[in-house]
């Protein structure tokens, strides 16, 4: 009886897994994302208000937006690195991206924003990875195409404001090698095919570079792989701002840290900034229809906003005034919660346009404003971004007054 019991919860397991994919190469699901069975699934802990209280309190600044709407939503042990961060302990940065696409999309850029956020408020050192030879084994892209796109998008990350005096950007073709790749060797030891078969999915028929992968991102959350940062810092603790689409590499990171003698690294995790057809799936740079790029032009922004952004409005202006629109899965209204700074005003179309007194082109046209004062920004502050100044935050070198 129990048996039979433990078949049916499988089966329905796998029904319900269907239902919903989050995968670091796919986010897929039949309606919205639920983000609550994903931290249960996960087993990742929900970002509540007494952290953001917290983070208040010990940087002694308006949490960032990304934070007071719940964009980032989710952690593990981030409460460990408030506490040491108050006791007087600092701790690093690290994030990345993986140069498939010569732009970036608006999704990349949440990431980015909320990583620069977070090294200003706690004056912290960063590192972030740019998976070229990721992106080279999965997008059959040639070594050297990778690692143009690699620079190019460095540029790009560069221009979202990052300090040099705290940032420390690698390329894996240029860096990976002495200690970091002592550590690749370490955990590759702890992790068995199995183990990556279950977290990833990958098969008999995927290359040994896929398998092996996992590796070269889960290491740079040790900072024994810096020895030109962190010299005799082994016990440093490393916060990694990510989309949760990324946590499969942490989950296999945070279980051979122990094993190594080294800490586990902390999370703090966002929510999918979705596409233009909807909250089912991420804003994807393989699907330009679904995505604003930080080149695309203000027409362009116009255009792909009034065509493509899924609306909660009515289909007439009289059902419209009558039911209000339904901002659960009004796109619009979503992007203006990402990134319209003004709570006051945000309050104000949620009550207006969710009551029916506001229309959806007028929603849209508040947002092609939003969106395209940041994207002018972003190319404004890119336009600045010099090779040299790429060469300078790629330099390996020690940066002595990251803590500072
Ligand atoms: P990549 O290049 O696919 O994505 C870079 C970062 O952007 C996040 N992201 C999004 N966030 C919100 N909404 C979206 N629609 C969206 N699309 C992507 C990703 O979660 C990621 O944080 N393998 C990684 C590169 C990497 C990395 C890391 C990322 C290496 N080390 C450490 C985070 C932390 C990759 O291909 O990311
Ligand atoms: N997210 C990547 C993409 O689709 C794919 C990917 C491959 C990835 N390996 C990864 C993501 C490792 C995160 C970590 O563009």
């Amino acid at each position: 009886m129990e048996y039979a019991k433990e078949i049916v919860t499988e089966e329905q397991k796998k029904g319900e897994e269907e239902e919903q994919v989050v995968t670091p190469w796919e986010v897929a699901s039949k309606g919205k994302i639920d983000y609550d069975k994903l931290i249960v699934e996960f087993g990742c802990q929900r970002l509540d208000q007494s952290l953001l209280d917290r983070v208040f309190k010990l940087t002694n600044r308006q949490p960032h937006v990304f934070l007071r709407r719940n964009v980032f939503f989710a952690h593990r042990d981030f409460n460990e690195i408030l506490d040491a961060y108050e006791r007087g302990e600092k701790f690093y940065l690290y994030t990345g991206r993986g140069p498939s696409s010569e732009a970036l999309h608006l999704g990349h850029l949440v990431p980015f924003m909320f990583t620069k956020y977070l090294q200003d408020a706690f004056k912290v050192p960063l590192v972030i990875q740019l998976t070229d030879d990721e992106k080279c084994m999965w997008k059959n892209l040639s070594v050297e195409e990778s690692e143009r796109l690699a620079r190019e998008n460095a540029k790009d990350i560069i221009a979202c404001g990052f300090d040099v005096s705290r940032t420390f950007i690698f390329s894996d073709f240029d860096y990976v090698g002495g200690a970091f790749y002592k550590n690749m060797v370490k955990v590759a030891k702890c992790v068995t095919y199995n183990k990556v078969h279950g977290i990833f999915g990958f098969t008999g028929e995927d290359h040994i570079g896929k398998v092996f992968f996992p590796a070269v991102q889960a290491v740079p959350s040790f900072p024994s792989s810096f020895p030109h940062l962190f010299p005799g810092q082994d016990k440093l603790r490393c916060l990694v701002p990510c989309a949760i689409d990324q946590d499969p590499y942490f989950r296999m990171t945070r279980d051979v840290a122990p094993r190594l003698g080294y800490s586990k690294p902390a999370l703090i995790e966002s929510l999918f900034f979705p596409a233009l057809q909807g909250e089912t799936g991420k804003m994807s740079a393989s699907d330009a229809n679904s995505a604003i790029y930080v080149t695309d032009s203000y027409k362009d922004i116009q255009t792909k906003v009034n065509r493509y952004a899924f609306s909660g409005g009515r289909e007439s202006v009289e059902k419209h005034r009558e039911l209000g629109a339904n901002l659960e899965v009004d796109i619009p209204f979503k992007y203006l919660s990402f990134f319209l700074d003004d709570d006051e005003e945000l309050e104000h179309i949620r009550e207006e346009y969710g009551s029916g007194r506001m229309l959806t082109g007028d929603i849209k046209g508040r947002l092609v404003e939003v969106l395209s004062e940041l994207v002018e920004r972003h190319r404004a502050a890119r336009a600045l971004v010099t090779d040299e100044m790429v060469d300078a935050f790629m330099a390996v070198r020690p940066l002595p007054n990251m803590f500072k």
